[in-house]
């Protein structure tokens, strides 16, 4: 084993992939999660991808004495990969609280559980929302941060400031931000993918679910951008690709390669496809024709959105290697043997 790493959130979407790829590795991980928004049936996936089913610990890491046991429980772990917290943006917008209670106090359980057990490195999930509306594109890791559109997206960039805060009086800690654009796709053996709760917000599992005759049209929001078919630009990354920069990150701290103890990296493919460019796609790799018009535009949403990938190449060794074909098409059959499955229980 090249050592011991704590997954919180590894049920979910980016955490169950992340798990997988860190047991590819060479890890053992033992997973943390309250199962709030994922399965327990998805270790039995990592189990039959990887042949290892990890550790597992429900636990909910914002209750301070539950946190507290669990970390005093895996005190021999060499890094922390955080991905536990709430992600729907619009239902941070209407529960703050709720959202800063999750997010926030389970990062601090999960700082203090590291000082207490002296475990020294952490991984921290991060988004391209803290760059709020870009001044200036790719957008590089030095582009100022902003107050995000939501809650939600302050949690993160209020993280990172506290991550950054603890790294500085604290020299034996390192942290690694990541910083994701747009995560979709899913794992090529159709076994784990993303599983939005009620109706999705965002735009991949709409389509999907559209395109299985889950939900009846997708609506297209706005198309008065200055884009060159009037609809955003986003930067949409494999999941499978993030999973691997998450081992990198892992490496780079385990090694002391990292050149501060707080480093953050943007996570895409530097390339920036518009709403229609994913229907098409969509459209083409499926054969299937989706039932789509166009809306009035979103609250909160920019134009043009897509990442600066330098740094990650040349710093982490790592650089996308799915395209838009990829991601949909294993998000498609994601989506189908999902819903095989389902109709089987
Ligand atoms: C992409 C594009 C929509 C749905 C969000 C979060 C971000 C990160 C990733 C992580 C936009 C359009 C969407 C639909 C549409 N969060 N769209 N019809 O908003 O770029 O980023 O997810 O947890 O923090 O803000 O992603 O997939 O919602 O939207 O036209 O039904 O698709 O307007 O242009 P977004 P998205």
């Amino acid at each position: 084993m090249k050592g011991k790493i704590i997954v919180t959130g590894g049920c979910g979407y980016i955490g169950s992939h992340t798990v997988v790829s860190l047991i590819e590795d060479g890890y053992e991980v033992v997973v943390f999660d309250n199962l709030s928004n994922s399965k327990e049936l998805i270790l039995d996936r990592i189990r039959e991808i990887t042949g290892i089913r990890p550790t597992f610990e429900k636990i909910d890491l914002a209750d301070e004495s539950q946190a507290k046991e669990a970390y005093r429980k895996h005190s021999n772990t060499d890094a922390i990969i955080n991905f536990a917290a709430y992600k729907a943006v619009g239902e941070s917008v209407k529960e703050p609280i709720m959202y800063y209670r999750n997010n926030m106090f389970s990062l601090l359980n999960t700082l203090q559980g590291q000082i207490d057990n002296n475990i020294k490195n952490i991984i921290f999930s991060s988004s391209a929302t803290v760059y709020g509306e870009p001044d200036s594109l790719p957008i590089t890791e030095k582009n100022e941060t902003k107050r995000p559109f939501s809650p939600y997206g302050n949690t993160k960039k209020v993280a990172e400031e506290i991550l950054e805060d603890l790294t500085k009086v604290n020299s034996g800690f390192s942290a690694i931000s990541l910083r994701y654009f747009n995560p979709i796709g899913a794992h090529g053996s159709g076994l784990i993918g993303e599983f939005p709760s009620g109706v999705p917000n965002n735009l991949l599992p709409y389509v999907t679910q559209c395109a299985a005759g889950v939900l009846d049209e997708l609506k297209v929001f706005g198309n008065d951008y200055p884009t060159k078919d009037g609809t955003p630009i986003r930067d949409y990354i494999h999941v499978v690709d993030l999973a691997e920069a998450h081992v990198i990150a892992v490496n780079r701290l385990l090694n002391d390669k990292n050149k501060s103890n707080f480093e953050v990296f943007n996570l895409g493919t530097g390339i920036g496809y518009t709403v229609l460019d994913v229907i098409d796609t969509f459209e083409s790799v499926t054969g299937i024709n989706l039932n789509y018009s166009m809306a009035e535009r979103r609250d909160g949403d920019v134009a043009v959105l897509y990442a600066a990938t330098d740094l990650a190449r040349d710093e982490l060794g790592w650089e996308a290697r799915y395209g838009l074909k990829d991601m949909i098409s294993s998000a498609w059959k994601w989506e189908q043997d999902l819903r095989t499955s389902l109709n089987r229980l």
